[in-house]
């Protein structure tokens, strides 16, 4: 009997402490699920929160910044760079190293609109672009760079510019193994620092040889900027050519290491003494339209693929600069789709892309001379033309463009009294 008592009150206190422990047991459960649950809404907030961020950073059209500091980049004082953050303090889109922003800026009785590279690397909370000031060409009745010298003489810390969001389709490969030759020229520079500042921070970075142009030490920009790089990035190849040495002002190997006009078989000669194939080599050519179609010749004599070429043309301003025999005194240029409308003036120096961005009017562009197609727009009513054939025309995806049905208002000009575009 005794042991039966005793048999009895161990079986309670076992199922008591049983039912104990499977209470705590269940608790336990309840706790883990919601923390993973509150684990898994934490990081759905946290995406959510970061595309919202994106979403946010991303804008169409025109957008407000604020100059928040000038640096000038060479002795002559010819290059400033411009340091922008927007204005509503929102993060800014990310960008491809090598692309471009498109600004606006109204100018005595005009709005003026101009595109120039990015020159530092992606930051979310600024922009940087560097401009060179476009003076009146000697001997010619051509005038100074308006935006260029506006931006230089009037725009300071606080002024605001508009900008569009940043494009282009001059960037680095999606996978760079292969090693990568940079000719640029004056103030071609700039999308190539912003590449380089990319590289730089890539865990294996292919070798890249720089030849970079300038006619003198006083006309040198970002020389501190290209010197850090050159000690970071172990595989960078920094070859500066002055056109025009300064006798006792600028020293030979300290100052720039080529004299004289650069050429295509000096690039081969350097690519020989630093081991480098060059017909393994991708080549990205920035500058003056006569300095890249110079090189690019030269090189491709030398069995050099022009599909390894890639380029981006730097001159003041892309315009027509001759009378357009073919087109009206005045034409009514119809945005139809925004609802916009302006004129277009025989003498204004301005193709139809111009025209539309100083009317606010939205139209994609990257290369902006007529050789990507980018900026393709349907032609609703009237003509246009060309000063001379489009390079994209030439191409393989332009087989079904219909020049009467569509044009590249980044090189055309209205032909017809009246011209509508589907925009
Ligand atoms: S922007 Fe490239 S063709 Fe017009």
């Amino acid at each position: 009997m005794k042991w039966l008592i005793v048999f009895i009150l161990t079986l309670l206190v076992c199922s008591y402490i049983a039912w104990l422990v499977y209470r705590e047991w269940l608790q336990f459960q309840a706790q883990y699920v919601q923390r993973g649950l509150a684990a898994n809404n934490w990081q759905q907030r946290c995406q959510q929160v970061s595309s919202q961020l994106v979403e946010q950073s991303h804008w169409q059209g025109f957008r407000d910044f604020v100059v928040t500091r000038r640096v000038v980049e060479n002795p002559v004082g010819d290059i400033i760079s411009f340091y922008l953050r927007p204005r509503d303090e929102l993060p800014l889109s990310p960008f491809s190293a090598g692309q471009h922003v498109t600004v606006r800026l109204p100018i005595g009785s005009r709005v003026y609109t101009r595109c120039y590279s990015l020159s530092e690397s992606y930051n979310p909370d600024y922009y940087r672009i560097s401009v060179k000031r476009a003076d009146a060409p000697a001997k010619t009745n051509h005038p100074a760079g308006k935006v260029s010298s506006y931006l230089h003489e009037e725009v300071y810390e606080g002024a605001i510019v508009e900008i569009r969001e940043p494009q282009g389709s001059f960037v680095l490969p999606e996978s760079t193994i292969e090693p990568l030759v940079f000719l640029v020229a004056g103030v071609g520079y700039t999308p190539v620092l912003s590449m380089l500042k990319v590289l730089v921070n890539q865990p294996f970075p292919p070798p890249v040889v720089v030849f970079y142009c300038v006619r003198n030490g006083s006309h040198h920009a970002a020389k501190d900027e290209f010197e850090a790089l050159q000690t970071q990035y172990q595989g960078l190849h920094l070859y500066v050519s002055y056109s025009h040495p300064r006798s006792a002002l600028d020293w030979p190997e300290i100052d720039y290491q080529l004299s004289g006009r650069l050429n295509g078989q000096t690039c081969l000669d350097v690519l020989a003494e630093i081991s480098l194939q060059p017909q393994q080599c991708q080549y990205y050519f920035c500058g003056p339209e006569a300095f890249m179609t110079k090189l690019q010749q030269e090189l491709a004599a030398s069995d050099i693929d022009t599909s390894q070429f890639h380029d981006e043309c730097f001159s003041a301003t892309v315009t027509h600069q001759v009378p357009l025999l073919d087109a009206p005194e005045l034409s009514e240029v119809v945005f139809s789709s925004s609802g916009r409308r302006s004129e277009w003036l025989q003498g204004e120096d301005r193709w139809l892309l111009t025209l539309s961005e100083e009317e606010g009017v939205s139209i994609n562009s990257s290369c902006r001379k007529g050789s990507c197609g980018s900026c393709m727009t349907e032609i609703l009513e009237g003509e246009v033309g060309y000063l001379k054939d489009p390079e994209f025309l030439n191409q393989k995806q332009a087989n079904h463009f219909d020049t009467s049905r569509y044009c590249l208002p980044c090189v055309c000009y209205p032909k017809s009294n009246r011209l509508v575009l589907n925009v």
